[in-house]
Parts: structure tokens; C-alpha cells; sequence
């Protein structure tokens, strides 16, 4: 056995929330057969598995007691160039912004207005991340996972992942896939997204008339700096709710007793609202007990001043779960997973 599987290890370095619990096992794995080590190594000891990308997304409210399997393969390389179309593949273990950036001084344009999210590449699908008006449905070319109940590997078309909104066929199964590599289709040529919120308007400040990729995404990293806070430097897994879809009706009801609601209709004729607007005007903004808050520039991000436990981080969730509930009647969904 050439895994090093470790007892009692603090996953404080391991999430962006800055949680400080302990998984009874944990072990970092660098290709496939350390995944079917892992996996096999859990099995045998009938230990539960929680699988780690970045832990950007992920919410720990106590000690593990579970093998922490830490994806950490690293790899990039194009399977295929016909001058204006170019598939790219990277192993799940990539960190997302480092690739973002790698593709875009390749000249490759499609992942620019997905600058500076945290996490790696092998989340990404899980979720279906999404800024400035692109998800990762809209650039994917395939993946590759592990099934853990077969062992066999398998291979997902867009389709077959049922992307939706910070939504896949692999949240929903949270259990049953490792996602070991994904593909990207990525363009030579340029063909921009700069209609979602302040975007055109930061590039023009920039005085920027024609902008390359590389543009886009320094505007994308600014805007984003400006509103989120680096888990680096305070602790958070970026929007901690979901934005509420919701009836066109209701919508038009709230806006009676609230004109200024940010709604954005949706194809279906449902509307989804900005989460953070609610819980802004519900007065949550900064709010802050103990160590666990709510962001002072961004109402839909939770942080950990430090010490915040996430029993108390969830605990703050659901109060501003239950007062959105009862003064909008709109239910608000955690993003993160809640382990
Ligand atoms: N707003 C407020 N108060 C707040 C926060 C937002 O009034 O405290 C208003 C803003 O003024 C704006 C609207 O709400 O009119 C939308 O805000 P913003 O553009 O900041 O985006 P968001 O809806 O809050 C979503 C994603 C982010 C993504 C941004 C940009 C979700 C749950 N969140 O946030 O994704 O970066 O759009 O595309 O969809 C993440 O998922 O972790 C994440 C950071």
C-alpha cells in the first residue's frame, strides 16, 4: 500500500470557511489508482468517504469521522486543436483560477468571465459554477468519473450531467461519482459575455473599447475583489444561498410592498431573485455574532471572523433562513454541502 492515509487531521487548512475539525482518516490521492486505493481502503474498514476539491464549498459542523479522501491529481493537456475549437482536459485535482489563467495565455477564450472562483477543476461540474452570465454547462466538453458502486469508469456527455443552476446529476448523487478529469471546449476566437451587471461598464472605466479574454477576466477579478472577500484572508465558501427561483406571481407581490427588488426573469416565465438584495433589506448586512457574520459588502456570504464553528455558521444560516421565510415568503437553499 503506497497511500499514506493520516489519523486526526485538522481540516482547518482544507476549507475556506477555516473550520478547525478533525477527520479521523484522511489521505490525498495524485491519480486514479490512489482514488481506487482510497476507496478500497474505506471499504475494507467500512469507513465512510468524503471526498475534498477545494473545500470551497462545503460547510463542516463537526469532527469527521469518516477517510477525508483530498482530490490532488495534476495534469492539463489538449486532445484536440483544429485552429478555431480546442478540447482541453485537466485532472480534477487542478486549482480552478491557476487553469483559468493557464488557458487563457494558450490564446484559449470560454473560461474568462469564470476568473477567481475558488476551488478545482473537479468540483467545478458539481455545481455547475456560474458568473457573469456563463456556467461551466456552457463551455463543458465532457468528464470522466469513477463509479463507486461498479468501479468501472465512465464517461458524461453534457446531457448526461443534467446541469442546472449550481445544480448537476452529481449533487444530486452525492456518494455515487468521483469526478476524476473534465474537458473543456474552448475557442481561438472570442466570442464575449459582457452583459451581466457591471462588466461592459468596468471595462469601459478602464477605457477598454475592444477587449481581448485576458481583459474580461482582469475586469472580472476586479469586480469580483472589490465584493468578495479572499478566504485566504477571512474565512467563507462564496454565496452561502442559492438565488431563490420563484413564481412570477409572488414576485409581483413582493414588488408591491418592495419596488427596488432585483429580479431577473427566467426563460420558464419564473423569476429568480438576488438573494443578497433580500437578505440585505431584512438587515443582515454585517451582521455578526461571535465569530460567524454576514459579509459587510455582499449579504449572500457568510464569514468566519476566526473561531466560528460551523454549527454556529449554520445556526446563522437558518435564522436568516427563517426571517426571509416569513417576511418575503420565499425559501432560501444553502449552496454549500452541509457535512
Ligand atoms: N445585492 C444587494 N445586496 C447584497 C448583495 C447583492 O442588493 O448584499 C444585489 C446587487 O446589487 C445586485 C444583485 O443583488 O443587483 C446581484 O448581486 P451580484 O451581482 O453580486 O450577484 P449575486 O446574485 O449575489 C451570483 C452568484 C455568484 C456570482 C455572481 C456574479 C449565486 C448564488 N451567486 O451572486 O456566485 O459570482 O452572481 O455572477 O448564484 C457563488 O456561487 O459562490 C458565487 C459567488
Amino acid at each position: 500500500m503506497s497511500l499514506q492515509v493520516r489519523s486526526q487531521v485538522s481540516l482547518k487548512p482544507f476549507n475556506t470557511f477555516g473550520i478547525d475539525v478533525n477527520a479521523n482518516w484522511f489521505v490525498e490521492v495524485h491519480d486514479d489508482a490512489e482514488v481506487r486505493e482510497a476507496l478500497a481502503y474505506a471499504c475494507d474498514r467500512q469507513l465512510p468517504v468524503l471526498l475534498l476539491g477545494g473545500g470551497s464549498n462545503l460547510l463542516l459542523t463537526g469532527d469527521v469521522s469518516a477517510l477525508v479522501v483530498r482530490m490532488a491529481s495534476r495534469g492539463i493537456r489538449v486532445l484536440h486543436d483544429d485552429d478555431e475549437q480546442v478540447i482541453v482536459e485537466s485532472e480534477a485535482g487542478e486549482p480552478w483560477h491557476p487553469f483559468v489563467q493557464w488557458s487563457l495565455e494558450q490564446g484559449l477564450a470560454g473560461l474568462e468571465n469564470l476568473s477567481l472562483i475558488p476551488g478545482t477543476v473537479g468540483a467545478a461540474p458539481m455545481q455547475n459554477i456560474g458568473a457573469y452570465g456563463v456556467e461551466i454547462k456552457d463551455v463543458f466538453a465532457g468528464l470522466t468519473a469513477l463509479d463507486r458502486q461498479s468501479g468501472e469508469l465512465r464517461d458524461f456527455t453534457l446531457e448526461e450531467c443534467a446541469f442546472g443552476y449550481r445544480d448537476s446529476v452529481f449533487k444530486q448523487t452525492l456518494d455515487r461519482w468521483v469526478i476524476l478529469r473534465v474537458r473543456f471546449k474552448l475557442d481561438r476566437k472570442a466570442r464575449l459575455h459582457l452583459d451581466y451587471g457591471p462588466v461592459r461598464q468596468r471595462l469601459a472605466e478602464q477605457g477598454i473599447d475592444h477587449p481581448a479574454p485576458l481583459d474580461v477576466s482582469r475586469a472580472i477579478c476586479s469586480i469580483r475583489r472589490e465584493k468578495l472577500p479572499d478566504p485566504a484572508e477571512l474565512g467563507n465558501a462564496g454565496s452561502f444561498f442559492k438565488n431563490p427561483v420563484i413564481s412570477a406571481a409572488l414576485a409581483a407581490q413582493i414588488k408591491l410592498g418592495h419596488p427596488g427588488l432585483v429580479a431577473y426573469p427566467q426563460a420558464d416565465g419564473r423569476v429568480k431573485l438576488a438573494a443578497g438584495w433580500l437578505i440585505e433589506q431584512a438587515g443582515w448586512k454585517g451582521y455578526r455574532e461571535g465569530d460567524a457574520g454576514v459579509h459587510r459588502l455582499q449579504s449572500l456570504v457568510l464569514v468566519n471572523y476566526g473561531a466560528a464553528t460551523g454549527t454556529q455558521l449554520h445556526r446563522l444560516a437558518r435564522m436568516i433562513q427563517a426571517d426571509i421565510a416569513q417576511r418575503f415568503a420565499v425559501t432560501l437553499e444553502m449552496e454549500p454541502n452541509l457535512y
